[in-house]
């Protein structure tokens, strides 16, 4: 299993190219389902579970390529409608498929994600909103069967809760749907603007993108199109936290302030200066190290929880202290324990953390537990002093593209080790 080593104690500095969105990718390629005509879609980042949901796809027919950033499909060769355990056990976003399925093809079979280290994550949001539209729902064996007669129908939906994966499951079925669907208290995440602005192009008819009210008024067919994929804000974020992290000086590029405003606001407040370009974002810590910030994270436009340890990881050296409060899933400080290990003040109760700022961490073996809590502990040991040793990184590459190539570009010491 490969393991990052990492000598600590290096300023990092330089430029670094942000790639597509993950999240944003992964919806996308979902919609292409949805396409009579080929399509292409550009900025795909090459990571696992990019190749995970092509091969899902591909599994279904649909003749798909994917080779350097670009994906190619034609939906027209589809020959079945199921998602087999085996696939979707790796990958939670593979339930992405059903409201697509659904939509252009009356039925599908979709397994059930599994658990999930960060929360039990269930997806009876999706299939509730799914049975509004008219779909006929059955979990059985672990499997969701769904069915419809005819096309499915537009309806009123009204989330219980935010959710980022069920808004984009039904705004991708609803394209198809016969008559007006109304989601409400829909996510407003960029990736699901990013989606809504590549259905658009595909011939469907949306209102309200960036609100909580997305209006979709279905189509009978949708083509093909070309387009690329929004930055990755998050991946922004994290190499902008390295900086931050080491009183460094980083600029991140072909990306967009605009999607990560609250973020860039909190390394402000630890005292970085932060540059906004209009497709660049430049984050000078000037030697110094960071003040301790609080925040709580709620969805979008406020402070996202894919960004929740990468700041504890900060906060974890900075002045002062901090108190964090997760409120989107119910587990997820499992980075605590590991940042422990490296020396880190943090106390957890419930759901809140406070973290008292330490002088200096210390470099430990220390285990990654899931994908943005690995970015921590490589925060962490970037600024700790020694070597560090971080096990099970095989969750960093579902969602950090070159990541040690991008981190030695800003002057870090990281290598990959197999044993
Ligand atoms: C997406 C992101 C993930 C991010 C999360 C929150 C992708 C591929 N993943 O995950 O990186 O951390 O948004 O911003 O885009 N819930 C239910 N029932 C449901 C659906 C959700 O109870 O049917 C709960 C979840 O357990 C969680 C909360 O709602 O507590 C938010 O989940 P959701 O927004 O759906 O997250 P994902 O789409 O899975």
């Amino acid at each position: 299993m490969d393991k990052f080593l990492i000598q600590g104690g290096n300023t990092l500095e330089g430029e670094v190219r942000i790639s597509g969105a993950k999240n944003a990718a992964l919806p996308l390629l979902a919609a292409m389902i949805l396409a009579e005509t080929p399509m292409t879609l550009r900025n795909v980042p090459n990571l696992k579970d990019v190749n995970t949901l092509v091969k899902l796809i591909g599994g279904m027919g649909i003749t798909i390529s994917y080779a350097g950033d670009t994906v190619h499909s034609d939906a027209s060769t589809l020959n079945n409608q199921f998602a087999p355990y085996e696939l979707v056990k790796t990958m939670r976003a593979s339930i992405l498929v059903l409201g697509p399925l659904l939509a252009r093809y009356g039925e599908a079979k979709v397994s059930l994600p599994g658990g999930c280290a960060i929360g039990s994550r269930p997806v009876d949001q999706h299939l509730k909103a799914l049975e509004a539209l008219g779909a006929q729902i059955e979990v059985e064996n672990g499997y969701v069967n769904a069915k419809v007669d005819g096309r499915l129908k537009g309806a009123e939906v009204v989330f219980d809760m935010v959710t980022v994966g069920g808004t984009e499951n039904i705004l991708i079925a609803a394209t198809l749907a016969e008559g007006i669907t109304t989601i409400r208290n829909a996510a407003r995440e960029p990736e699901i603007t990013d989606l809504a602005h590549m259905l658009i192009k595909m011939g469907a008819k949306i209102e309200g993108l960036d609100t909580d009210t997305l209006v979709v008024t279905g189509v009978e067919k949708l083509q093909g199109c070309e387009y690329s994929v929004v930055a990755d804000r998050i991946e922004t974020g994290s190499y902008l936290a390295a900086a931050a992290m080491t009183g460094g000086r980083v600029k991140t590029t072909h990306t967009d302030p605009a999607l990560l405003e609250c973020v860039l606001e909190k390394f402000e407040e630890m005292g970085a200066e932060v540059t906004r370009g209009d497709d660049w974002i430049e984050l000078d810590m000037m030697g110094k190290r960071p003040k301790a910030v609080s925040f709580r994270t709620l969805p979008h436009p406020d402070f996202p929880t894919d960004m929740q340890a990468q700041l504890m990881a900060v906060n974890a050296i900075g002045r002062g202290f901090a108190t964090i409060s997760e409120t989107i899933f119910e587990n997820r400080f499992m980075h605590v324990p590991e940042l422990s290990r490296m020396g880190a003040n943090i106390q957890v109760e419930g759901n809140d953390a406070v973290v008292t700022g330490v002088d200096k961490l210390s470099a430990a073996p220390v285990m990654a537990t899931d994908l943005r809590a690995s970015f921590s502990l490589v925060l962490a040991a970037l600024a700790a002093e020694g070597e560090t040793l971080i096990d099970r990184i095989y969750h960093i590459d579902r969602g950090y593209e070159d990541i040690e190539a991008k981190l030695q570009g800003l002057g870090a010491q990281i290598k990959r080790v197999s044993e």
